[in-house]
Order: C-alpha cells, then sequence, then structure tokens
C-alpha cells in the first residue's frame, strides 16, 4: 500500500492517510475485505507517531469505510464510498481531536470515580465518602440562605483569590487549635485538596524532578504526582505510617523535591503515625531540606485513641505546606479546602489560584462557613462520627466472623475504610469480579499504588452502607473469597501430587 505524505502540506498527517486510504478503496485498489495494517506497522512504515494512524482508523471508522475488531485486526467495509456525499466530507474535514491531545491528556489514568455508578441495588463499599443520606440538608439549606440574606450581592460578585475571608478567618483560628499558628491570609482556600496537590505540583515539581509518594497511596495524588512527565519515588507504608529508613535511605541519595504524606488515616492502609514518627520524619525531611506536603483530610474522623499534632504543629523550619477540605466531614460535592503553606510560598500559589480559576465560588465557601460559624458543621460531624464507628465496628465484627482464617487487616482508629491482606494466591479485582455479579462493589488495592501493584489486597469503605448491608456484603465477600482459596488449595494439591508423581 503507497501512501506519501506531505510534511509541508497544510493538511494534518492523518487527513493526509485518510484521503489517500479513500482514494485506494474507490479505485478498487483496497476491496472489500482487505485487512489494513495494524497501527504500529503502518506508523513505522510511515514514519509517524502511532496515534496519527490511530486517529485515520478512527476517521474511517467513523464514516463507515473500515471495521475494527479487537485481536483480528482492521478490514475495509463493503460500502458504497463514492457518491457525493463522501467527496464532500473530503474538503470540510471534521476535527480529530485524539490527534492533537498531548501525552499528558493521553495517559492521565485518574477515572471520574463517580462515573462508576453501582447498579440500584448494589451494596457500595467502594469509596472512601460520607453517606449522602446523612447530609443535613435542611441545616446546610439554612446556612445557604443566611449567607445570601447577609450578603448575596457580595457572594455573586467577583471575590479575592486567596478566599471568602471569613472563612479564612475561621480557618486560621481552626489551625489555631491544632497547634498551627498562621494569619488568615496565610491560609489559601481551593477547590479541595485535589487543586491544592495540582497546584503545589505546578509552582514546585518541573518536569524531571522527583518526588516521593508513600506505595500505596490516593489515587488522586498519584495522578498529580505520577503522570507522564513525572518522576516518583514510592516509600512502602507500615504499622507506623510511611517508612522512615526507606525514607531515609532514599534521601541521602536522592534529591525529592517534595515528600507527599497522609500521616493521620492514611488512604487506603489506615495507618496513623505516632508523634514520634511524626517527629522523625519532619527531622528527616529538615536534614535533607525537603518540603512536606501534608494531607490532614481525615483528621476529624477519630473514632479512637487521643489525637496527634499534625506535622505543621512540630515543624520548626517552615517546610511543611498543610492541606485539608471539607469534603469527608462535610460536603465533597462542595468542592471546597483549603492549604496552609510558609508565607514564600503562599503569594505564588494565591497568583497561580487566580491564573487557573481566579478563586473558589463564593457561594460555597460562605455556605460552609455560616455552617460551621453556627456550630452546625461540628454537630454534623459528631453524629456522622458515631454511625461511621458503629459501622466500623460491625465491618470488623462481620470480618472476624465471615473471612478466612489467612486473610489479615488492620482497625484503624479512624478515617473510612479497612484494608484488608488476603493470601497472596489471590486477585482482589478478580474476587470484585464475581463480587459485582452477587451485588458488592469495593476497591481493588492495587488501584493505590503507583508501582508494584500488590492485588491481593482490597479496601472496604464502611461509611456509605448501613450496618446491616455491611454485614451481609462482608459475609458475601466471605464465601467469594472462602471459594477462590479453597480452589486454589485443590489446584495447588493437585500441582504438588502431579509434581510428586513425576518424580518418582
Ligand atoms: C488522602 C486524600 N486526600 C484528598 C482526597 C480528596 O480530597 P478533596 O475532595 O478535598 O479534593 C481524598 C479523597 O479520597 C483522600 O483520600
Amino acid at each position: 500500500m503507497l501512501i506519501e505524505l506531505n510534511r509541508e502540506s497544510p493538511l494534518p498527517l492523518y487527513a493526509q492517510i485518510v484521503t489517500q486510504m479513500r482514494e485506494m478503496i474507490r479505485r478498487g485498489v483496497l476491496k472489500a475485505g482487505d485487512r489494513l495494517p495494524a497501527n504500529r506497522e503502518l506508523a513505522k512504515k510511515l514514519g509517524v507517531n502511532r496515534n496519527t494512524i490511530t486517529a485515520a482508523y478512527e476517521e474511517l471508522t467513523a464514516e463507515g469505510i473500515i471495521r475494527s475488531h479487537v485481536g483480528q485486526g482492521t478490514f475495509v467495509n463493503d460500502v458504497p464510498i463514492l457518491g457525493a456525499i463522501r467527496e464532500e466530507r473530503v474538503a470540510t474535514f471534521p476535527m480529530s481531536w485524539n490527534a492533537v491531545l498531548t501525552d499528558q491528556s493521553r495517559e492521565s489514568s485518574f477515572s471520574n470515580f463517580m462515573n462508576i455508578q453501582s447498579q440500584k441495588d448494589t451494596i457500595s463499599l467502594s469509596h472512601g465518602l460520607p453517606q449522602s443520606e446523612l447530609f443535613p440538608l435542611e441545616d446546610f439549606r439554612l446556612s445557604l440562605n443566611r449567607a445570601f440574606r447577609k450578603e448575596g450581592q457580595t457572594l455573586l460578585q467577583l471575590g479575592l483569590s486567596g478566599g471568602y475571608q471569613p472563612l479564612q478567618k475561621h480557618l486560621a483560628a481552626q489551625m489555631a487549635l491544632l497547634g498551627i499558628q498562621v494569619t488568615p491570609d496565610e491560609v489559601l482556600i481551593t477547590n479541595g485538596c485535589q487543586q491544592s496537590l495540582d497546584l503545589i505540583s505546578r509552582i514546585l515539581v518541573r518536569p524531571g524532578d522527583e518526588v516521593v509518594i508513600e506505595n500505596p497511596t490516593f489515587p488522586g495524588a498519584i495522578s498529580v504526582f505520577c503522570g507522564a512527565n513525572s518522576k516518583f519515588l514510592s516509600v512502602p507504608v507500615n504499622q507506623r505510617g510511611i517508612d522512615l529508613d526507606v525514607l531515609e535511605d532514599i534521601l541521602t541519595q536522592r534529591r525529592p523535591k517534595l515528600i507527599y504524606t497522609v500521616p493521620t488515616f492514611q488512604n487506603p492502609t489506615g495507618t496513623a503515625m505516632d508523634i514520634g514518627a511524626r517527629r522523625q520524619l519532619i527531622e528527616l525531611a529538615a536534614r535533607h531540606r525537603v518540603p512536606i506536603i501534608e494531607d490532614d483530610i481525615y483528621r476529624e474522623l477519630r473514632y479512637d485513641g487521643a489525637d496527634v499534632l499534625p506535622l505543621k504543629a512540630l515543624d520548626k523550619y517552615g517546610l511543611v505546606i498543610y492541606i485539608s477540605s471539607f469534603s469527608k466531614v462535610g460536603f465533597p460535592g462542595l468542592r471546597v479546602g483549603w492549604m496552609v503553606a510558609p508565607r514564600p510560598l503562599i503569594e505564588h500559589l494565591n497568583a497561580l489560584k487566580q491564573r487557573s480559576d481566579v478563586h473558589a465560588s463564593m457561594l460555597s465557601q460562605a455556605a460552609i462557613y455560616e455552617f460551621a460559624r453556627q456550630g452546625l458543621l461540628n454537630k454534623h460531624v459528631r453524629r456522622a462520627k458515631k454511625i461511621y464507628a458503629e459501622r466500623r465496628d460491625v465491618m470488623l465484627e462481620a470480618l472476624e466472623k465471615y473471612f478466612p482464617a489467612e486473610a489479615e487487616w488492620n482497625k484503624p482508629e479512624g478515617g473510612m475504610t479497612i484494608w484488608i491482606r488476603l493470601p497472596e494466591s489471590l486477585n482482589a479485582s478478580q474476587i470484585l469480579l464475581e463480587a459485582a455479579k452477587q451485588g458488592v462493589i469495593f476497591s481493588p488495592g492495587e488501584r493505590f499504588y503507583a508501582s508494584q501493584p500488590q492485588c491481593h489486597l482490597m479496601r472496604l469503605s464502611f461509611t456509605m452502607t448501613d450496618a446491616a448491608q455491611i454485614e451481609l456484603a462482608v459475609k458475601r465477600l466471605g464465601a467469594i473469597i472462602k471459594t477462590q482459596l479453597s480452589r486454589w488449595k485443590t489446584h495447588r494439591g493437585i500441582l504438588i501430587a502431579e509434581g510428586r508423581r513425576a518424580l518418582m
């Protein structure tokens, strides 16, 4: 197949391929049923990127001229394509966005997990989110109304990029209660922790820079720090949080740009660092002059044990950037979070926030401020915590009752999830497939790993489902896991027996 590309032509390369292939089909050089070369092969032959061939094939497929079968290849269709309409299409070429997407967008793997809508009767242990049914809608509506009545005109007007000032002031006072002394203008309001991470990475991390992340960790952080052009160094998490020995080894050999950690109820392991480990981490980072991002989003959701000071409160060196949000204790859909950064950074972050989206919604900020100011947030958190603690205990009991003796898990003192280690012969994604058929979903552990994914781990959330459903879901999961385990044992038994026979 002869295709000639003119790199000087204003017509994009993929469009030239489409035009010439269409012409070959019209002249009968390519006939109905003929197989077209595979993307990789044609790309190599023409000296173009594979995406260019993909875009060309997508265009011809959209026109009905060719069709692709997974695993078999791409074939010419049996269609009359020579009419005037086709010719018209050549002239008014539709834009192929695939051909112009950057590598970053192509490789971004952070799926919109709310798209994974479970079926109506499915019990979801999948998302670490507050349960919508617990939202105090009436209280929040009153707060929203009050805020709007008080200063609706201001709230609908453009605001300051640092945030709604009463909220900044309120958060500075809250921070002081945690031992973090800041002025309100050192608190930057963002659209949640996810945006805080994005802003921080954009001012501190250049392409090629290395960033330390915990492994496993929050997938949203993986999407920010482990994208197409990023390098990352992953550090395992043990019972005391980020493994400080491994971290020390890394810091003595490399010069990472920052360390991202969730010291309190780490997602997904649920681990909380003790005060000693926190102090060690600060000293280590200070010795190597590496900033830390402390993601403290789960702090308020503590059910047992004593509070431990945030890293930021222990930081005498000014190296910790603190981030949190109202997503776990309040309402994730409001998209209101904040960060407290050392003064030299906050101005850059402010400027970047302005460049990105000017500021977080004034109405959301004012409403959550009003809700908090009136003590309604605390009231809601107290109620939710009580319910979540009961659900956690129900889940722990059900795990004891229904899971096989070979499985292990922690008892998290807070947070929203339990992290479970199954025997290595099992694969949590396969268990999920079977579980989904039986109306239960959860998060397989591998989605929390940026490197060396562990497939025999699973994360169960206890916040979004009531106690009876939790018991039922764990019972079903336990039965699936036991069946898969016994199948594996039988299979292994046969293999061993066969091995022995072969040796005899
Ligand atoms: C550790 C951690 N940080 C941040 C987030 C997301 O926070 P936000 O909704 O404020 O962007 C999550 C959500 O699961 C999380 O687990």
